[in-house]
């Protein structure tokens, strides 16, 4: 199949066993997307939304199919493998906050990088950079859920983003 998309989903299938029944949350989806291309996902309650970004995010993992994003099939990918996509190339828009309380705004930008092995000076000059962007450079306490996830959004490859967050983009 033609791969060459950003991102391309291809016969995708997500059943989940309910005690005797199955649920077909998604039942051979096709789906591509270009790059800088912003697409939103409607459809009834339960018709598998949320699902589909689950396995885009690299949150879930399929029944079977492919899910091809920027060149590698995410279906194919081990836990590890997903954990470093998810680090690297996608950026969750929760709808709640998903901030750590006890963390500075400058430490909840920060502390992703850590995994990332991002170096301390590094890393504070990166978060400092992010928030300046989003007009929160003299901020040092809690802050925004609209401020943080324009902050997600514009520095990420591949924002996933559910409901509510459709506002954040100002569209
Ligand atoms: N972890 C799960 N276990 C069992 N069933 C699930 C699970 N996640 C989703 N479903 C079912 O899959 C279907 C699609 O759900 P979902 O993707 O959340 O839909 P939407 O986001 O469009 O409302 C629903 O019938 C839902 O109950
Ligand atoms: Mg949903």
């Amino acid at each position: 199949m033609n791969n060459l998309s950003f991102i391309r989903v291809h016969a995708l299938h997500r059943h989940f066993q309910m005690g005797t029944e199955m649920v077909h949350a998604l039942d051979g989806v096709d789906a591509t997307i270009e790059q800088g291309d912003f697409m939103g996902i409607v459809g009834p309650s339960g018709s598998g939304k949320s699902t589909l970004l689950y396995l885009i995010g690299g949150l879930d993992q399929p029944t079977s199919g492919e899910i091809w994003v920027d060149g590698t099939d995410i279906a194919a990918l081990d836990e590890n493998g997903l954990a470093q996509y998810r680090q690297k190339s996608i950026g969750f828009i929760f709808q709640s906050f998903n901030l750590i309380p006890t963390m500075t705004a400058m430490q909840n930008v920060e502390f992703p990088m850590i995994f990332a092995r991002v170096l301390p000076q590094e890393r504070e000059a990166r978060a400092k950079q992010a928030l300046e962007m989003v007009g929160l450079g003299d901020s040092t306490s809690s802050q925004t859920n609209r401020a943080f996830r324009r902050a997600a959004a514009a520095r990420l490859h591949c924002p996933v983003a559910g409901e509510q967050s459709r506002h954040h983009f100002g569209r």
